[in-house]
């Protein structure tokens, strides 16, 4: 009902008009059906907050500001459908007198509804944000209408709240060739009410969480890692040697190999270019073996197809050699090495891909056969050696007069 032509005569009589009307259309209700219920479908009564907050005209003259006006114009139209479909007065008590009296009238808190968010809210640190304007439920829900718990999984709410986020945090702009930009709410990683930094105990993405909050999208990944050595190291499942004096080792986690924002394409991973960077920085050693290796050559050399770590111990499924489930234990290797070596036989998997040529125990073939190619080198090249030293000696010492060959030679010239 607009009433911006009319003056406010005739607004007074449109308005007790509709009051006239309610109390028709309640009584109406009363008799036919016996109860007042709104039903599905049924168009409901006029409340009686909607005469006046469903009417910008009215609150613009009970204003100071069109702005004021606006946020008072709070119409049933607007809640309808939304996660708070309820009576205006389930939440604001004391309203239905006018002028309304401010001490008596009040308007229950989000928290008093929602105990549960509420606690979470607490303990993160949103709630405790000291420096400029502090964040509240506001910030992301709005007030009246709220989209119902099925709407917030909706692709344009993750979006616009997601929007909300990167408001007040426009350096997390996920870059372009990020996977999770639009996709995926912040929400899912950081959580929605309980937010700490990642590093912060209790953060959803703190190293073993992250079995669960990645774990909610990548079911697979998630399952096989919890048996994985770096899964079970990080979760605590397994006991780990330390050394007195030393830092304990330090397993990846899905963000070490991955990254966050800066997640880059899984490949890129294992071939060490990640943000984490892949197996190389933590098992030095045996980077090295595998640089030296054919297929570490190979790889340097450009080929895609050679194998790379996670070639023959997978990415997620990582166990050491000595566990019958690995994908590198001896009775494995066949099935490892076949899925690129199709025709591959136990003797073919006697290649060692982490080869050391100094380690007698690990590869004797390798550490006796490269022994012989040093000597046999080292005793080439003193043989030489001495030998162009002593022609060279020779040859700067000058030739005896009159000797052999030569002086014939040189006759033969003069003649
Ligand atoms: C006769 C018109 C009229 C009716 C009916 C009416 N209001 Fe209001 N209401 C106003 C006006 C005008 C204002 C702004 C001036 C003021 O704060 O008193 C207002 C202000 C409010 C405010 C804001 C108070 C504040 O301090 O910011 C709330 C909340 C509110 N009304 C709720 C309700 C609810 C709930 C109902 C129904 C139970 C209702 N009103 C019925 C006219 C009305
Ligand atoms: C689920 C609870 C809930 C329902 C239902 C609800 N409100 Fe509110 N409303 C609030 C809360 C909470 C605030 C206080 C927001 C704030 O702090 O600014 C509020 C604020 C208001 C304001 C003041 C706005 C301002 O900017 O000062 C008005 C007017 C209002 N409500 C009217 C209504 C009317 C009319 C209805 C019914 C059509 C309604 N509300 C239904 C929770 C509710
Ligand atoms: C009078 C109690 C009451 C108040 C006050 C109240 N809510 Fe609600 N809220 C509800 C009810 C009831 C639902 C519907 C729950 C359902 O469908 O399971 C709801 C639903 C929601 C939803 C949708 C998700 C869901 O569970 O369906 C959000 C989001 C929400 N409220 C946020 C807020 C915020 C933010 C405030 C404060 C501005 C607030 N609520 C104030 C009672 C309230
Ligand atoms: C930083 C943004 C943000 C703030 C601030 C925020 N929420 Fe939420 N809220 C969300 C997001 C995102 C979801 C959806 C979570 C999901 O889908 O798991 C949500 C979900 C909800 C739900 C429905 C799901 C549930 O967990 O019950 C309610 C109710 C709710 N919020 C109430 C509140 C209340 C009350 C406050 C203030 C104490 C608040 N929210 C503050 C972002 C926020
Ligand atoms: C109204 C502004 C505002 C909104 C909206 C908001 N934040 Fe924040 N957020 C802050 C402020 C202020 C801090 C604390 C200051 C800081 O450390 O940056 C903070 C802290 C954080 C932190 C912890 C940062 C740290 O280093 O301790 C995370 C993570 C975070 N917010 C994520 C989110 C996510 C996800 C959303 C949306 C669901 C969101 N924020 C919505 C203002 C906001
Ligand atoms: C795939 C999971 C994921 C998603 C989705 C995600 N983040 Fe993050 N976020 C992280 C990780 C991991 C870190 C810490 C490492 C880093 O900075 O990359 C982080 C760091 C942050 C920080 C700094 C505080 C901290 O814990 O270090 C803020 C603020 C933040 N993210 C906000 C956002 C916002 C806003 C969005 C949505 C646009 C978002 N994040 C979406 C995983 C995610
Ligand atoms: C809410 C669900 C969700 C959560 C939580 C989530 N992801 Fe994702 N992730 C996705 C979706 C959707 C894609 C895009 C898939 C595509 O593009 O095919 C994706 C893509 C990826 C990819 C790239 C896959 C590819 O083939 O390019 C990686 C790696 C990844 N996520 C890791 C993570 C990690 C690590 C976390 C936790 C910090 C995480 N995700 C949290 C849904 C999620
Ligand atoms: C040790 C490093 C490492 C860890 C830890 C790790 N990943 Fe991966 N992830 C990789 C590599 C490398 C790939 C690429 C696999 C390939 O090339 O076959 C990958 C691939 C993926 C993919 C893409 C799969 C596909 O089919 O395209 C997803 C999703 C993923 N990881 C999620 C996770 C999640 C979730 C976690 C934690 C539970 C995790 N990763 C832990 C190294 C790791
Ligand atoms: C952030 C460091 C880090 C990264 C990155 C990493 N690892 Fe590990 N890795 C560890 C730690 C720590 C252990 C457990 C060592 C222990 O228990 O003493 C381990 C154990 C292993 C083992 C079992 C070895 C043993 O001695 O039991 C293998 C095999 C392995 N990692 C392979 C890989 C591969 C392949 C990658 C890349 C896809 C990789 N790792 C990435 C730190 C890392
Ligand atoms: C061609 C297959 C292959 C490739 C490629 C490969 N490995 Fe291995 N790796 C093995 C086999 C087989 C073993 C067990 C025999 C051994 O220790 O030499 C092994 C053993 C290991 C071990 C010790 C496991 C244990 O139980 O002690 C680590 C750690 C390791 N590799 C890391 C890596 C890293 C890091 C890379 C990449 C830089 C890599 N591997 C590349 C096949 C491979
Ligand atoms: C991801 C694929 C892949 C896996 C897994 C793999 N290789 Fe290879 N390997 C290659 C490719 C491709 C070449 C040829 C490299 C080139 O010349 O570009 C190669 C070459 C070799 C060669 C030297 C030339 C030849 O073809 O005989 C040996 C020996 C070898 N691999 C042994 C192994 C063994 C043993 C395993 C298992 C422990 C293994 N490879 C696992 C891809 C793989």
């Amino acid at each position: 009902m607009k009433l911006s032509w009319c003056g406010p005569r005739v607004r007074g009589a449109a308005v007790l008009a509709a009051a006239a009307l309610y109390f028709a259309v309640q009584a109406a209700g009363v008799s036919a059906q016996g109860a007042a219920a709104p039903r599905p479908g049924v168009p409901r009564p006029v409340p009686t907050c909607e005469r006046c907050h469903g009417e910008l005209e009215f609150l613009r003259q009970h204003s100071p500001t069109l702005d004021r006006a606006r946020s008072l114009s709070v119409s049933d139209q607007l809640l309808r459908g939304s996660g708070h479909d309820l009576p205006c007065a389930e939440c604001h008590k004391g309203f239905s007198a006018f002028p309304h009296p401010g001490g008596t009238a009040t308007t229950a808190t989000c928290a008093s509804c929602h105990p549960a968010v509420a606690r979470a809210w607490d303990a993160g640190t949103h709630a405790h944000v000291d420096q400029g304007s502090p964040v509240g439920c506001k910030d992301c829900h709005g007030v009246h209408p709220v989209p119902t718990r099925a709407g917030l999984k909706a692709r344009e709410a993750i979006v616009a709240m997601n929007q909300r986020c990167l408001a007040c945090h426009d350096t997390r702009r996920f870059p372009a060739h990020a996977p999770h930009s639009d996709s995926v709410a912040c929400a899912s990683c950081h959580g929605a009410h309980d937010v700490r930094s990642h590093d912060q105990a209790g953060s959803t993405l703190a190293a073993r969480s992250q079995i669960t909050t990645c774990g909610a999208c990548h079911r697979e990944e998630a399952a096989s890692w919890r048996n994985d050595i770096h899964g079970q190291t990080v979760l605590g499942a397994r006991s780990v040697k330390t050394v007195a004096g030393q830092e304990p080792p330090r397993p990846p986690t899905c963000t070490t190999c991955h990254g966050g924002h800066q997640m880059v394409h899984p490949k890129q991973v294992a071939a060490g270019t990640g943000p984490g960077a892949g197996c190389t920085k933590c098992h030095e050693k045996y980077a090295d073996t595998f640089g030296d290796s054919y297929h570490g050559q190979a790889s340097r050399l450009g080929s895609k197809r050679a194998a790379d770590c996670t070639g023959c111990h997978t990415a997620h499924s990582i166990l050491p050699a000595a566990n019958p489930r690995s994908s590198v234990a001896k009775a494995n290797l066949v099935a490892t090495c076949g899925h690129c070596h199709p025709r591959a036989t136990a003797s073919f998997t006697a290649f060692q891909p982490h080869g050391d040529v100094h380690d007698r125990a690990k590869s004797p073939l390798l550490f006796w056969t490269y022994r012989l190619m040093m000597l046999l080198l080292t005793g080439t090249l003193m043989f030489f050696g001495v030998h162009t030293t002593l022609w060279l000696a020779r040859s700067l010492r000058g030739e005896p007069a009159g000797s052999g060959a030569h002086g014939g030679t040189r006759k033969g010239g003069d003649a």
